[in-house]
């Protein structure tokens, strides 16, 4: 398989094609998502306990945007599985004078040996185990006596925004087509609650949780291109194709697409999440 790939069955390829294009993007992300950010950083201040593990961390916005609002006594990590992601973690903690421990690793099989923390928190970095129960049993260990705040998205029905891209493209890319289930693992591979329930119960996690959470995005519309050819499915599938094998009139009818969530020049759409909380027993 190509290194740049993603897969079906391991979902975004975090190491490379998808890490590299999230680094690149992370300041559009910065933005749009900064509302999310926000809600994660409140709920954390509202918690007891200020050593905190923020899983699947990417680029580190949570990550420092929580020590920040704890200050220095507490304790912050970050750990994710891709290393251009880790690298900017680093680079934007260093930048903001902020300490906090960012980890290389899979946290569906790190050993985080005697560390704990009061906190494991994640804002859309928990959908992609391979196995689920794994790594939230290795998450619960790690969170013993504490509490689990999640951000995922909910079915990617109640998100329509997050498939206009593939769905436009689709008809006009051989072999390419849009996502129309609750993926796992990926983007909504924890949209379910029943399996929510399932795989924290079956990893110890209590007192279990749900809580639905929608949440108003919005970018530039001078933004829009840049967006949609570089986050999602259809973004890795064009890194994949050769130039000439694009569609003159991809750009144009992918962004025409989206005409019905522009206003004044700015693109605005509802992000449909949990909040999952549980404790660690
Ligand atoms: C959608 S991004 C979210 C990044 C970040 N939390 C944010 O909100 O900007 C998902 C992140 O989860 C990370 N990830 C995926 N699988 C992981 C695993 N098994 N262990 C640790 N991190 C993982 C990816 O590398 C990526 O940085």
């Amino acid at each position: 398989m190509n290194e740049s790939q993603d897969s079906p069955d391991t979902g975004p390829n975090w190491g490379a094609s998808a890490g590299n294009a999230w680094v690149a993007i992370q300041d559009l992300t910065d933005s749009i998502f900064e509302p999310v950010e926000r809600l994660l950083t409140e709920e954390v201040a509202s918690g007891e306990g200020n050593r905190v593990l923020d899983v699947g961390c990417g680029t580190g916005a949570t990550t420092v945007a929580i020590a920040h609002r704890l200050g220095p006594e507490a304790v912050v990590s970050g750990i994710d599985v891709s290393a251009p992601m880790i690298e900017a973690s680093i680079e934007r903690a260093a930048s903001a004078g902020v300490e906090i421990d960012f980890t290389l690793a899979d946290a569906e099989t790190h050993d985080f040996g005697e560390l704990r923390f009061d906190q494991v928190v994640s804002r859309c970095g928990v959908m992609f185990f391979s196995d689920p129960v794994a790594a939230f049993s290795n998450l619960a260990r790690v969170g013993t006596g504490g509490r689990l705040r999640a951000i995922t998205w909910r079915s990617y029905a109640e998100n329509p925004f997050m498939t206009v891209a593939e769905e436009a493209a689709a008809p006009l890319l051989e072999g390419f087509e849009s996502r129309r289930s609750n993926d796992a693992p990926g983007q909504f591979g924890l949209a379910e609650e029943e399996y929510v329930n399932e795989v924290l119960g079956g990893a110890g996690w209590q007192d279990i949780n749900l809580r639905p959470v929608d949440i108003e995005c919005s970018f530039p519309e001078s933004e829009l291109v840049r967006y949609f050819s570089g986050l999602g499915p259809l973004a890795r599938h064009l890194d994949d194709l050769p130039d000439d094998q694009i569609p003159e009139n991809l750009v144009e009818t992918v962004s025409e697409a989206f005409s019905p969530c522009v206003r004044e020049r700015t693109v605005s759409f509802t992000c449909a999440f949990w909040m999952i909380e549980a404790n660690a027993p």
